[in-house]
C-alpha cells in the first residue's frame, strides 16, 4: 500500500530524514515513533506531498509522491501536527468545505459528513461554530476533516498531542475504530506505549534514521535480544530461575511479581523446550505464556543517547 524508497530531506547541513525505507501493507496501522526532532513530521509531510524530498521517493496506492501529487492526495487524509482552523464556520460547513475541496460531489457530501460526525462523536456539535469547540473537539474535528473524502490512507502527525488523558483515550478509540474500518494508517508519536496498543507495526526513528521497524514483538526481540516468557510456578520459583538460567536458550530468568520471567533467545516456535525442561526437572508449572514486550525499554534502548521523553505528551 505504501512503499517508501530512500526518502531523504536536508535542511542546509542537517539531514532531517536520512534514506528512509518502509513498506506498509493495506490495513496496517504503522506507529512512527521517535523523540523530538527525529524527523517524523518531515517524513509525513513529504508523504502528504507538501514537502519535496531531496532524494528517494514513495508510492502510496500506486501513486508516486513526486510525479503524481494529485493522485496521492485523492487517496490520503493528512492531519498535521499543528493546524489552523477557519473559526467562523459551523462544524458541518467546515467539513463540507473540505469535502468539496476534495471534489466529493454535493449529493454524497451530506452522508459523508453525517458519518464522520458520528464517528468522531461530534454529531451534536454539527451547528456549533468551530471557535466555540474545546481543544479536544477541535482535534476530533480535524480528524473528521481528514476523513471527509473517505481516504484509504491516513497520515496522522501526533493526533493526540496536547490533549488531556481522557481526550487522548478518545482519540485512541477513534483510531482503533478507523483500523477496524480497514484504513491504512501512519500515526506518529513520541509516546511508544500509546501507539503500541493501536499499531500492528512500529518504526523507531532518531536523528533522521530509521533504527528499526516491524511488529512490536519482532522489534522487541531484535533490540532486547529475546522474547520474554512469563511462567507461573506452583512452588520452588527461585530454584526454577536457577535452572532456567543454565539453559542455553535462556539468557536471563528472574522473579517478578510472583512469576518467573525468562528471556528466551532460542528459535521462534521452540519455546516449549523451556516448559519441557521445567517439567523434566520435576517443577510444577501453573502457567506458561509469552510476556508483553517492555516497550519503554525497547524505546529507550533504540534511542539510547538521545534526548528522549517517553512519559509526557
Ligand atoms: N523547515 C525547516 N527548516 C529547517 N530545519 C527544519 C525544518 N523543519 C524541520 N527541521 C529540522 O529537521 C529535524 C526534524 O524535524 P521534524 O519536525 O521532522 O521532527 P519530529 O520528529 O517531527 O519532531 P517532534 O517530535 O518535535 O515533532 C529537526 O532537527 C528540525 O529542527
Ligand atoms: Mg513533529
Amino acid at each position: 500500500m505504501i512503499q517508501v524508497r530512500g526518502l531523504t530531506k536536508r535542511f542546509g547541513k542537517l539531514v532531517a530524514v536520512d534514506n528512509l525505507w518502509l513498506s506498509i501493507d493495506r490495513g496496517d496501522a504503522f506507529g512512527f515513533i521517535g523523540p523530538n526532532g527525529a524527523g517524523k513530521t518531515t517524513s509525513i509531510t513529504m508523504l502528504a506531498t507538501l514537502l519535496a524530498p531531496d532524494a528517494g521517493t514513495a508510492e502510496i496506492c500506486g501513486h508516486d509522491i513526486r510525479r503524481d501529487a494529485e493522485g496521492v492526495r485523492s487517496v490520503v487524509g493528512y492531519m498535521p501536527d499543528f493546524f489552523g482552523m477557519y473559526e467562523d464556520m459551523k462544524v458541518w460547513e467546515y467539513l463540507d468545505f473540505f469535502a468539496a475541496a476534495h471534489r466529493v460531489p454535493y449529493s454524497r457530501r451530506r452522508k459523508i459528513i453525517k458519518d464522520v460526525l458520528e464517528l468522531t462523536d461530534l454529531g451534536h456539535q454539527r451547528d456549533t461554530y468551530v471557535e466555540a469547540l474545546s481543544r479536544g473537539m477541535k482535534q476530533r474535528l480535524c480528524l473528521a476533516k481528514t476523513l471527509a473524502h473517505d481516504p484509504e490512507v491516513l497520515l496522522l502527525d501526533e493526533p493526540a498531542s496536547g490533549l488531556d488523558p481522557r481526550a487522548r483515550a478518545e482519540v485512541r478509540g477513534l483510531l482503533q475504530e478507523l483500523c477496524r474500518m480497514d484504513k491504512t494508517i501512519i500515526v506518529s508519536s513520541h509516546i511508544l506505549p500509546e501507539l503500541a496498543e493501536l499499531c500492528n507495526k512500529i518504526g523507531i526513528i532518531t536523528q533522521g534514521k530509521l533504527v528499526t521497524a516491524g511488529n512490536v514483538n519482532e522489534i522487541s526481540t531484535q533490540i532486547v535480544g529475546g522474547r520474554s516468557l512469563v511462567i507461573g510456578m506452583v512452588s520452588r520459583a527461585e530454584e526454577a530461575c536457577g535452572m532456567l538460567q543454565a539453559l542455553p536458550s535462556v539468557s536471563s530468568a528472574e522473579l517478578r511479581d510472583g512469576h518467573v520471567e525468562a528471556l528466551y533467545t532460542g528459535a521462534d516456535g521452540d519455546e516449549h523446550e523451556v516448559l519441557t525442561a521445567l517439567i523434566m526437572g520435576g517443577f510444577q508449572v501453573r502457567s506458561f505464556e509469552p510476556g508483553e514486550a517492555d516497550l519503554e525499554q525497547v524505546y529507550l534502548s533504540a534511542t539510547r543517547g538521545e534526548d528522549t521523553d517517553v512519559s509526557s505528551g
